[in-house]
């Protein structure tokens, strides 16, 4: 963790991330945009915001662990397409030319440059009427909320 040396707000802001869920044959992965990083309980904790529609939201239902990966310039446009078509209509791992790995009890990817192994031990969906209402009308007037999810931080593989 001390080796840890990620600019959070840009990571997730401008160069994204992907947020996977599952084991080996039974996993998804999507974008996201939205995450943070920090201590709570004293532990070292990942914040991911998964909206309830996503086929990713299944997979973080019914699993208790979770990673976020983070990745060099040359795939963002592999994330763009996994954050851009859903699981639930192909194999869009194989579409955007990522190949999946199985440490622990996760899947992660190759290609990652960084892989946050989070055990799940927070999960609970915004309540809208406690949004600014700015918010509340630009996100989720039509959709639904996100579900937070923080994960423990237990191990960061970072392969270089
Ligand atoms: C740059 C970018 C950032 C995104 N960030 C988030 C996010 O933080 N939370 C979220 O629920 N969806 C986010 N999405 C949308 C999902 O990645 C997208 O709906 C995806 O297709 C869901 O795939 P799934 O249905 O296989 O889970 C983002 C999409 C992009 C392109």
């Amino acid at each position: 963790m001390e080796d840890f040396n990620v600019n959070v707000f840009k990571a997730f802001a401008d160069d994204w991330a992907l947020v996977t869920a599952g084991v080996r044959g039974d996993y998804n992965t999507m974008t996201i945009g939205w995450g943070g990083l920090g201590t709570l309980w004293g532990r070292p904790a990942a914040t991911v915001y998964v909206k309830k529609n996503r086929y990713t939201h299944e997979f973080m239902e019914k699993n208790d662990w979770f990673t976020v990966s983070f990745f060099p310039a040359a795939y963002k446009k592999a994330l763009g397409y996994l954050g851009s078509h859903s699981g639930r209509d192909e194999d869009k791992v194989a579409a955007a030319g990522l190949t999946p790995v199985y440490p622990d009890q996760a899947v992660t990817f190759r290609e990652a440059s960084v892989t946050l192994l989070c055990r799940k031990i927070y999960a609970h969906d915004f309540d809208v009427s406690a949004v600014p209402a700015d918010v509340a009308e630009d996100y989720y007037q039509a959709e639904p909320p996100h579900t937070i999810y923080i994960g423990e931080v237990v191990n960061i593989q970072k392969i270089e």
